[in-house]
């Protein structure tokens, strides 16, 4: 989390510092820094918003063409003025921004202290300028060096940028853990945590790897790694669109997320399959055959909502392609020494690509020898580099800290993964790869369909944004999407949601229904119609106000719910696709009705880069 940016070049940082943290502001929002270098070194910081930063710089000196930007999500020391960044070494001479975790950092604090060194603030971060600034005295070296050295005493995860009083014309940015593009331009760089703050300058990017420090220095970019190799930059072209990380008319990301579905499910289905030959042109199928043909067993590993597009991909495998599946939380799954073997296939899913224990899970599985399938979102983010194969969702930039498109599009991704799986271990034909192929085709009209139901549900959401409670229900592939819908409304709306399978309920949370309950039920015609329509008896009998969500023409358990939203009939293997878009909407709503900031939820940051 937290995010970064810094400039160094021939133009004024301050507005493309604060433009880049406004769209870095989705990674955290508990405060927001900015450092520029013009002679002296001028750092503007406060708790809060990067608007709250950019009221505080009002009538300062904001001069300067070398100069970087931090917003942050809290993790060693309160959200408050001292603990924002830039911090500055013991002189005041350098300034450090960091995106991560300093593990030792006590240690370390410790040690300074004993020499002499005196902290301002409760972060780790504040350790390191310290630290590097020490050992530049010690050691009379130059500032690149004194870094390179300081990134060798520390543990833990780091994306960091540093300028200096002293040093000009030196930007300096190293990553272990947490991501650090560089943007190369016309005589300026740029470094930022992701390409967004950087793309309307140049398309022009490096991704530095884990361990590598990038030196700007008299106007060029060198790469070192913290064993002092010298690298190439491998410069790569940007494909990011302007457009897609704007709101587009909407009043926030997440509802322009959204609608953006049908889009972005079609784009990351487009050319992965050929429904005249019943192929299909994804190369982890083409590459890992032998593999995929033998394996014994799928382990899918994510985090949040990626964790419940995983789900759904655990019952796609399992109907699909009859392979054994466990679905398991990256952050267990990495500490409770669980038995992986090589003929495992382990499915990383994250938007981000840099969730830190999904990261940490695939590094655990790959030591085991096991093959590892990234499937992200953000192109070039840590997790595809750290896999041997997999495929992008190809959803775009997704701004809005609630995942909505992300979801759909890992879903779409793990369906072609199931039927390709299948075919080629003998249980899927070209004739059901055809059928399934025009099933998949027909997903984005669908979900188009399913959002014309926006003005039922904006109703529906007045009705129920006071309530303090709610509970969401399904069965078979409706559970993974009640999960999901109950995630929504908790992380945006601040309202208690729970996800359950609908028959557990009677197992101990039936208690909690009362007249004042609302119970979400997925109750499309399914396999399990007939049993679903029994569990909203049982909430029906108990009082529960009941918002069914059931296939168009459906008019049984219309009779028995208070509300009901209708969704096109699909093959039940791809209803969440369809079933979760009212859910989205129906968040979306309650929590605009609560007057809640739904683009960035309290306590919450989009891309989580710590443990
Ligand atoms: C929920 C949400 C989070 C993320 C989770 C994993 O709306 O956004 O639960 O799904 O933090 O993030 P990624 O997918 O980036 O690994």
């Amino acid at each position: 989390m937290c995010g970064i940016v810094a400039y160094i070049g021939h133009r004024e940082a301050y507005p493309i510092l604060i433009k880049g943290l406004k769209r870095l502001e989705y990674r955290g929002y508990d405060s927001a820094g900015i450092a520029l270098l013009n002679g002296n070194l001028n750092i503007y910081k406060c708790k809060g918003k990067v608007a709250d930063l950019e009221n505080i710089v009002a009538g300062k000196n904001i001069t300067g063409s070398l100069g970087m930007g931090h917003t942050r999500w809290a993790t060693h020391g309160e959200p408050n003025d001292t603990n924002s960044h830039p911090h500055i070494s013991q002189s005041g001479d350098i300034a450090i921004i960091h995106n991560g975790i300093i593990e030792n950092y006590a240690t370390l604090k410790e040690e300074l202290s004993q020499r002499g060194h005196e902290f301002t603030s409760d972060t780790d971060t504040e350790v390191l300028a310290h630290l590097i600034e020490d050992i530049k005295n010690n050691t009379h070296t130059s500032l690149e060096e004194a870094v390179r050295l300081a990134l060798h005493e520390v543990i833990g995860a780091y994306a960091i940028v540093i300028i200096s009083k002293n040093d000009p014309t030196k930007l300096i940015g190293a990553r272990k853990g947490s991501p650090l593009v560089v943007g190369i331009g016309d005589n300026e760089y740029f470094m930022a945590s992701d390409a967004t703050p950087i793309i309307e300058y140049t398309r022009n990017v490096t991704y530095l790897n884990d361990g590598e420090i990038a030196f700007i220095k008299d106007g060029k970019l060198s790469i070192k790694t913290i064993q002092n190799v010298e690298k190439t930059p491998y410069i790569e072209k940007l494909e990011m669109n302007l457009e897609t990380i704007e709101k587009g008319g909407y009043e926030h990301f997440m509802l322009k997320e959204i609608h953006e579905q049908p889009r972005s499910i079609y784009d990351s289905l487009r050319g992965r399959f050929d429904p005249i030959n019943c192929t299909f042109a994804m190369r982890s199928l083409k590459e890992f055959e032998t593999k995929i043909k033998n394996l014994k067993r799928i382990i899918i590993v994510g985090c949040g909502t990626s964790w419940h597009a995983g789900l759904v991909g655990e019952y796609l495998f399992e109907d699909i392609a009859r392979i054994p599946v466990e679905v398991e939380y990256a952050s267990e799954f990495r500490y409770r020494n669980p038995v992986i073997n090589e003929d495992d296939l382990v499915i990383a899913i994250s938007q981000s690509g840099e969730t830190a224990d999904t990261l940490a899970a695939i590094e655990l599985a790959k030591e085991k020898g096991a093959t590892i399938f990234g499937l992200c979102n953000v192109v070039g983010s840590s997790i595809p580099r750290a896999s041997h194969a997999g495929a992008y969702t190809h959803a775009g930039p997704e701004i809005g800290v609630a995942s909505t498109k992300a979801f759909t599009a890992q879903v779409a991704v793990l369906t072609l993964w199931a039927f390709g799986f299948a075919h080629l271990r003998g249980k899927a034909s070209k004739q059901d790869l055809r059928n399934a192929f025009a099933e998949l085709e027909a997903i984005p009209a669908k979900v188009e369909k399913t959002l014309e139901r926006e003005a039922q549900i904006i109703e529906i959401a007045k009705l129920f944004s006071e309530t303090n409670n709610a509970l969401y229900l399904g069965r078979g592939y409706g559970f993974p999407v009640a999960l999901e819908g109950a995630l929504k409304l908790k992380e945006i709306s601040y309202i208690h949601a729970e996800g359950y399978p609908a028959a557990e309920m009677k197992h101990g949370p039936i208690a909690l229904i009362d007249e004042a309950m609302p119970v979400v039920v997925i109750a499309t015609k399914s396999s399990i119609y007939e049993k679903v329509i029994s569990n909203i008896q049982e909430v029906k009998a108990r009082k529960g106000k009941i918002i069914a969500i059931v296939t168009e023409g459906d008019n049984k358990v219309r009779k028995m719910a208070d509300y009901v939203i209708e969704i096109p009939e699909t093959k039940e293997y791809l209803e969440p696709l369809v079933a979760t878009i009212p859910l989205q909407l129906l968040s979306y709503y309650v929590a605009i009705q609560r007057g809640c900031n739904v683009d960035q939820p309290r306590n919450l940051a989009k891309s989580v880069t710590v443990e």
